[in-house]
């Protein structure tokens, strides 16, 4: 792999490269992480496998380790960038998600709930990843300045253009900042649907002129919702796997939601790739929200989402925002050495 999948990777395979790194001479090894990548060949057996066992991605061979570097302890600002073209709804759903992060006022299980497991996370000194969480400033970049197709460098160029646009550039915030890149359906991101639905990382000075963490993540709505919006949408290629219904009515963004859930969490506890992790190899890092992908419940774990929340209308969720529901994947609680979120049963 090279060293950019890095940060990105949301399928077991990190987990099962640290598990054999650690037990060669095993052959099980805890399967956690999933999402319904192509190359997978999930095969109907994993899929039975599923509910019948209960690990929420429990594992003594899980060893997650704190690297000494910096995670966010202030007070955490989101900027945005709109890359291609953004229906204003999208827009509303994506901030009210940030914008629930923090608020005090969302009935349980809530967003800010959910965080309560990253605030979990502390630096050398002790601090803890902040409770605070705002949107900050947003830049639209709807002409597509770096074209229809983006690679894990030209990523960085967008961002550099947001940030030192002519007017209105984002402000630079290296300390307590990070930088969301969203593109619309219809741009392609280097590895987007294959190995990834989203990744994290840090600018490179000789690039953007500063260092500051940043994420991608992709709407796959056009794509290949089967993988990066699953599960509101199924893969072609596993019979007998029903989708279930978006909360937002929008299948590309509310499956988006769970993945900068994702990566937001992952910025906070690993914003320079030398705080929290497990696996031997800082290339390869298993970062908290790798260890969960594809668990939004109880009982979670293989192909099997975990006990998740119905409503009225049929939508399918685990917690509560402002305005809205949505549907978040668990992390990595270093304290019990599990995966935990707001809608545990237990
Ligand atoms: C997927 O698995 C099946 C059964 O194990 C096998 O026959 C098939 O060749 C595999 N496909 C790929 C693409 O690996
Ligand atoms: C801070 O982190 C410690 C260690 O994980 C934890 O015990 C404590 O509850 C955390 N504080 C907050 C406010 O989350
Ligand atoms: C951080 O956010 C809290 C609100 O959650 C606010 O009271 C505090 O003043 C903020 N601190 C800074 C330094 O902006």
């Amino acid at each position: 792999m090279s060293r950019w999948s890095i940060l990105t990777r949301r399928s077991p395979a990190p987990l099962t490269m640290l598990t054999l790194t650690l037990f060669s001479l095993l052959l099980i090894h805890p399967t956690t992480a999933w999402r319904p990548y192509p190359h997978q060949n999930t095969t109907t057996t994993d899929l039975q496998l599923g509910p019948s066992k209960k690990f929420e991605g429990s594992s003594e061979f899980v060893k997650l380790r704190y690297h000494m570097g910096p995670v966010l302890t202030a007070n955490i600002t989101v900027h945005i960038i709109w890359y291609g073209t953004w229906a204003r709804s999208q827009k509303r759903i994506i901030r009210d998600f940030i914008n629930s992060i923090s608020s005090t006022t969302v009935r349980s299980p809530s967003v800010s709930g959910w965080w309560k497991t990253v605030q979990l996370y502390t630096d050398q000194t002790g601090s803890n990843i902040s409770r605070t969480v705002r949107l900050g400033e947003e830049k639209n970049d709807r002409l597509l300045s770096h074209g229809k197709k983006l690679t894990r460098l030209s990523v960085q160029s967008v961002i550099k253009a947001a940030v030192t646009a002519k007017t209105k550039p984002l402000p630079i915030n290296p300390k307590s900042g990070i930088y969301l890149l969203l593109t619309a359906d219809d741009v392609y991101v280097q590895d987007f649907c294959q190995n990834v639905c989203g990744f994290h990382y840090f600018t490179f000075p000789s690039i953007v002129g500063y260092t500051l963490p940043y994420a991608w993540i992709g709407n796959s709505g056009k794509m290949c919702p089967g993988t990066c919006a699953y599960p509101f949408a199924v893969p072609e290629y596993i019979p007998g796997l029903k989708p279930v219904k978006s909360p937002n009515g929008d299948v590309g963004i509310d499956g988006m939601i769970s993945v900068i859930g994702h990566e937001i969490a992952e910025l906070a506890s690993n914003p320079l790739v030398n705080a929290w992790y497990a696996g031997q190899d800082p290339v390869a890092p298993v970062e908290i929200a790798d260890l969960c992908e594809g668990i939004y419940g109880t009982g979670g774990g293989g192909s099997y989402t975990g006990q998740m929340l119905n409503d009225r209308d049929g939508a399918t969720y685990n917690m509560h925002g402002i305005r809205r529901r949505f549907l978040v994947q668990w992390v990595w609680n270093h304290v019990v050495n599990y995966c935990t979120g707001p809608n545990a049963l237990d």
